[in-house]
């Protein structure tokens, strides 16, 4: 249970935050940290915080931390009046769409995502028209127009796993290309796209059956993982031969192969608490780092903090009280479309 007065609310945070965050800073955020936990008990709420929000907001607030899957989970089952979503809006929105009989609030309006984006609901209508009867599977960062088109969503922890448990061998796999290409390439299959010219890929194939066993991805990126190179492993390994590197599958492919370890945010997380090496590069966003570090004393975290997520970084304390104070802002969806996007996430929840 969070801290409510004062004085606790000081001693928790210099426990889990000094060394991360400057004395002045942990004393500017207690005021804050104290007025959103105890508006959070008077109104029955509970924080659902991604493990990428700040440190004050992950280690102070949030009642429940994780990745997509942990969070999507909790979230279907949360018995609070009001839910308030620390990360971005397809997370609310998923979190609507599996308990609509709570209040979920988010709170900041900008908290987008670059990969929710790149796909609508009428491209996947157009793809199952370009490949009909293929199963369309979607990470779980989109919008519920998209997830009301699809199959099955999956999310980092479980694409492999979802994947695996589809008939036939052919997969529409949206909207991330490097996230398809990241478990194509653990399952054995190849990717290709709406636009790819199918006798050019014959022609560099020795058998005709390769192309049966393939997914057929999408050109959304995160605007994040993106950013991190081979050259960057290379330059952290040569100044610390010793660093054991771990990249998000959202990361390009050549960057996951150059790593030590890819895996979801909380696989990073455990990864990191179950290995015993000295220090780590981690390739995702950069304040997930502090908040490993927190409860990492002994290890020595790198991160590559000029690529930030600049849709979790919306949330912050102040919009985090002000969501609570005045109930904004809140998540609504349209009763059919919410239950056709529910289905895919109960696919999901159910097969992983
Ligand atoms: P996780 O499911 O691994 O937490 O990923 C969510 C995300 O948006 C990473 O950029
Ligand atoms: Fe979206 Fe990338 Fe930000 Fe995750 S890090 S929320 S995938 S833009």
């Amino acid at each position: 249970m969070l801290p409510v007065t004062y004085q606790e609310t000081v001693d928790l945070m210099h426990r889990r935050l000094d060394g991360l965050l400057p004395d002045f800073e942990i004393q500017a955020k207690a005021e804050l940290v104290v007025a959103i936990n105890r508006l959070k008990r008077e109104r029955n709420a509970l924080i659902l915080g991604h493990n990428y929000m700040e440190p004050a907001l992950y280690h102070c607030v949030a009642d429940i931390t994780g990745d997509s899957l942990e969070l999507c989970r909790r979230a279907a089952t949360a018995e609070a009046d009001i839910l308030v979503f620390c990360g971005v809006e397809f997370m609310a929105e998923t979190a609507k769409i599996l308990n609509p009989s709570r209040k979920v609030l988010i709170p900041s309006k900008k908290a987008g995502c670059s990969l929710a984006s790149s796909i609508t609901a009428s491209d996947v209508r157009r793809l199952r028209e370009q490949f009909p009867g293929v199963p369309v599977v979607a990470y779980i960062n989109t919008y519920a127009a998209v997830k009301a088109e699809i199959d099955i969503c999956c999310t980092s922890s479980n694409a492999a796993k979802i994947v695996a448990q589809l008939p036939g061998d052919q997969v529409i796999f949206i909207p991330d290309e490097y996230l398809a290409r990241n478990v194509a390439q653990a399952t054995g299959k190849q990717v290709i796209f709406p636009e790819t010219n199918l006798a050019e890929v014959m022609k560099g194939s020795s058998s005709k059956d390769s192309l049966q066993k393939v997914f057929i991805g999408w050109h959304g990126k995160c605007e994040v993982h993106d950013l991190f190179t081979v050259e960057d492993i290379r330059q952290v390994r040569a100044q610390y031969p010793d660093v054991v590197v771990l990249a998000h599958p959202e990361c390009p492919p050549d960057v996951v192969a150059a790593s030590d370890f890819s895996g979801s945010t909380s696989a990073m997380i455990a990864y990191v608490q179950k290995v015993a090496a000295p220090r780590y590069l981690l390739l995702t966003e950069c304040s997930m780092a502090d908040n490993i570090i927190a409860d990492n004393r002994d290890k020595e975290v790198l991160r590559l903090c000029s690529h930030r997520c600049p849709h979790m970084a919306q949330i912050t304390l102040e919009d985090t009280l002000a969501a609570l104070q005045e109930d904004r802002y809140e998540i609504h969806l349209e009763e059919s479309l919410r239950l056709k996007a529910k289905r895919s996430i109960d696919r999901m929840l159910e097969l992983s």
